[in-house]
């Protein structure tokens, strides 16, 4: 006897979502596992965002279902996604840029944790986040990359189930890229489930992940990146046009 297939965290079923004439995801299904770092690249218009967006509940699905632990959320709102674990960090980052780091975090801390609690929550994100010594710091002061560590943090301090990743390595230095690597496989080594989506494929390789490919809003390839890059259909589509 099999055992039963485990109960994704979060998964699309048979997903349709179409603007216009153009469908942005067309048939897609796609499971996350409990524990996964799993990651979501294609080519520009392969229906990232739009995938992105039917995770976080701001676009619904004409076809098809989005669940979550085994629960059906597809009409859930994004508010109660969120209240439910799934928690988003965007490319557009809504810190408070006159605020210190520490009050950045404050804000979402203090929804989660006992205020006793606060000062301790608030040295690990930091330290986790590679923003040790920073929390007097002015938000505005921090570097670009560092902002969005802090973004990275007011997601966490939430203690998400999952943790949404909307191009975590947009504009960052390589020296940043790679720093944002070791901070997401260091979330996932201590268990969190990870989902990212990006375009920087060299992010994506350091990553370790499991890595879906999207064409046309279709699953492409399914695999680790090794597999990823040795599929001749990945080259084609995506590597190829890449190297040229
Ligand atoms: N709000 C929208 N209105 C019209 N077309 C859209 C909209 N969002 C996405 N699309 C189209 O859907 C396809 C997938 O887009 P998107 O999900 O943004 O892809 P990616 O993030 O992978 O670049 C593209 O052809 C895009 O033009
Ligand atoms: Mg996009």
């Amino acid at each position: 006897m099999t055992s039963p297939a485990p109960v994704p965290m979060l998964a699309v079923r048979d997903v349709v979502k179409a603007y216009g004439g153009v469908r942005a995801i067309d048939g897609l299904t796609l499971a996350v596992q409990r524990g996964e770092l799993h990651s979501v690249i294609g080519p520009n218009g392969a229906g990232k965002s739009t995938l992105f967006k039917l995770l976080m509940g701001t676009e619904r699905p004409d076809q098809g279902s989005v669940v979550f632990g085994g629960i059906d959320i597809t009409n859930v709102p994004s508010f109660r996604r969120a209240r439910l674990g799934i928690t988003a960090k965007f490319q557009n980052v809504p810190i408070y840029q006159e605020l210190t780091v520490g009050q950045n975090l404050f804000i979402p801390l203090r929804r989660h944790h006992r205020p006793a609690a606060i000062p301790h929550e608030t040295d690990v994100l930091l330290d986790r986040l590679h923003l040790s010594g920073t929390a007097s710091l002015p938000a505005r002061s921090l570097s670009h990359g560092q902002q969005q560590w802090l973004a990275i943090g007011m997601a966490l301090a939430a203690k998400p189930e999952v943790l949404l990743l909307d191009e975590p390595a947009a504009g960052m230095s390589p020296d940043e890229t790679r720093d944002t690597g070791e901070i997401v496989r260091a979330l996932h080594a201590e268990g969190a489930t990870i989902v990212v989506i990006e375009h920087d494929m060299a992010f994506i390789r350091q990553l370790e992940g499991t890595v879906s490919v999207l064409h046309y809003g279709r699953l492409l390839a399914q695999g680790s990146m090794d597999a990823i890059e040795s599929n001749a259909q990945v080259r084609e589509i995506y590597l190829g046009s890449a190297a040229h």
